[in-house]
């Protein structure tokens, strides 16, 4: 690494966001350093985060299988053991061969990656505080922040990863704890509620809204999500807001507070998952050298074109506006260094999708039926249970539906909704229709592979004016 020479662009934070606009900008042929302090690139998302969170969940829901639903398959299986230790390699295996496959890129690319913490100096100048000892400074004529975010702690309860514990503890417990009390509904909650409940665990979760599933989820599927993920023996308090909490005893005590009326009570437990939401983290980035605001939630504030009040430190990702999700940050990232290196780039917010990986999977993009409501918008609903599904019924695995909002009148598709085996994958046939404007027609007159989950799909689009074929 050649440290007297100028780069076209400085990153740093070498996540999802980082990585990206690295490899990006590179192709580009322009001059990139992606500074990262972690000692392996791929952010949060890689090493403990979508991808370490994914393998135990593909691999608890297939230990659940074997133990609970091999019998009416007419398959028998033996003595069916976990072995925590190996899961977890598992996991490790997926993680290190992702992070190092990252790394090959940004060689392939030419870009510099230099391993340490970066901070401002000035409106150019970085410093970074290499991880092996020593220091340097890179000078960039764009600089990109791209720094990420971290857990939100809970007031009081200080978090040592065994006891009190984030999503990063949550993906590495060395045994399987009798109890666990989840602190949040949302996305991270529900995922890891989900692992620890399939290999044993007695899992509550607490959440404050009336409804699980965190900003943006449609309150009906929200509340088939509940029931299934009931059914698997999951405990929930919803309208319940966790008020303070004790680790000094054996167990770990909350003291949780309902917020209609009802009384006030004790959870005992032996492991607590904070998941509350995650914060914009720029500690260390010395953002107060270069006179750089924050909003009132920490957030890098930015323009439409992700420029800072410096124009040529622009911010992407987790640490700025927008939904605090991999893809985001991805299409950001190539969003904003077209604007760098052309002037003009684009990302559609109204077309992100969402996936939670519990099973079944819920899935959606575009609008939900109760910000349709809000809005004053009219709308035509059209639902496909996954019941009357071929393929559902052939896998024996019929919980579920897809559920269409079209408007009345262009019959545009305005929202996709799934709860159902495979949701985070068809939702891409959504998110397609969305981007390019389809009617919930275009979809229906669409021909769709027999017997495929997918079919559900298109007769849900049939269904938004009552014409399902199967329904
Ligand atoms: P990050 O991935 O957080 O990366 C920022 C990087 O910057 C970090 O590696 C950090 O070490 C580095 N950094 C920070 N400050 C400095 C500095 N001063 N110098 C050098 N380096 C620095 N999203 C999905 O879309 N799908 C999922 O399935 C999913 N699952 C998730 C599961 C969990 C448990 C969690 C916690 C998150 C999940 N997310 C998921 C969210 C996803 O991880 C984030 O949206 C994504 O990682 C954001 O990317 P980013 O590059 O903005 O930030
Ligand atoms: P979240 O914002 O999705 O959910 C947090 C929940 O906690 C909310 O429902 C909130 O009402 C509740 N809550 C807050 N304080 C509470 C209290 N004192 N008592 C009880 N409940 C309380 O945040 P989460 O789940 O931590 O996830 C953070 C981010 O990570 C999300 O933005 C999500 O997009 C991302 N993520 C995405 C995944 C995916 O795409 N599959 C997986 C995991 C995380």
């Amino acid at each position: 690494y050649n440290s007297s020479e100028e780069k076209d662009l400085v990153i740093i934070g070498g996540g999802v966001a980082g990585y990206v606009a690295a490899i990006k900008a590179g192709q580009e042929g322009m001059k990139v350093a992606c500074i990262e302090k972690r000692g392996t690139l791929g952010g949060t998302c890689l090493n403990v985060g979508c991808i370490p969170s994914k393998s135990l969940l593909n691999n608890s829901h297939l230990y659940h299988q074997i133990l609970h639903d091999t019998k009416n398959r007419g398959i028998e299986v033996g003595d069916v053991k976990l072995n925590l230790a190996n899961f977890m390699k598992a996991k490790d295996t997926a993680v290190s061969g992702l992070t190092k496959g990252v790394e090959f890129l940004l060689k392939k690319n030419g870009v510099d990656y230099i391993k340490g913490a970066g901070s401002f100096v000035n409106e150019n100048d970085i410093h970074v505080a290499l991880n092996d000892g020593g220091e340097t400074t890179v000078r960039g004529k764009n600089i990109l922040i791209a720094t990420g975010s971290e857990a939100t702690p809970f007031p009081g309860l200080e978090i040592d990863e065994k006891r009190v514990i984030t999503s990063t503890g949550a993906i590495a417990l060395d045994k399987i704890p009798e109890t666990m009390v989840v602190i949040g509904g949302g996305i991270i909650g529900l995922e890891m509620a989900s692992v620890w409940s399939r290999l044993g665990t007695k899992v509550t979760v607490v959440e404050f809204l009336s409804q699980i599933g965190g900003p943006g989820m449609d309150t009906e599927i929200a509340k088939s999500t509940q029931k299934l993920l009931k059914k698997q023996g999951m405990d929930f308090r919803l309208n319940t807001k966790v008020v303070s909490g004790d680790k000094s005893g054996e167990k770990v005590t909350l003291e949780v507070d309902a917020a209609k009326g009802g009384k006030p009570e004790t959870l005992s437990t032996d492991v607590v998952l904070v998941a509350i939401g995650r914060r914009p983290y720029t500690q260390g980035l010395g953002l107060e050298n270069i006179g750089m605001e924050l909003d009132e939630r920490g957030r890098v504030i930015i323009d439409s074109e992700y420029r800072t009040k410096i124009p040529h430190i622009r911010c992407v990702g987790d640490v700025t506006f927008g939904p605090m999700l991999a893809h985001k940050a991805e299409e950001e990232a190539v969003a904003v260094v077209e604007y760098i290196k052309k002037g003009y780039g684009h990302v559609n917010y109204g077309c992100i999708p969402s996936v939670m990986y519990t099973y079944p999977e819920v899935a959606w993009v575009g609008q939900s039926e109760q910000e349709l409501k809000n809005q004053k918008i009219p709308y035509r609903v059209g639902t496909f249970p996954f019941s009357a599904n071929s393929r559902a019924k052939t896998n024996l695995d019929t919980d579920g539906l897809v559920k269409m909002l079209a408007d009345p009148e262009t019959d545009r598709l305005l929202g996709v909704h799934i709860i159902g085996p495979n949701a985070g994958e068809m939702i891409a046939e959504g998110t397609l229709a969305l981007e390019y404007g389809a009617s919930t027609e275009d979809i229906a007159r669409t021909c769709h592979a027999h017997p495929t989950l997918a079919e559900a799909f298109k007769e849900a689009a049939m269904a938004t004016s009552s014409k399902a074929i199967h329904f």
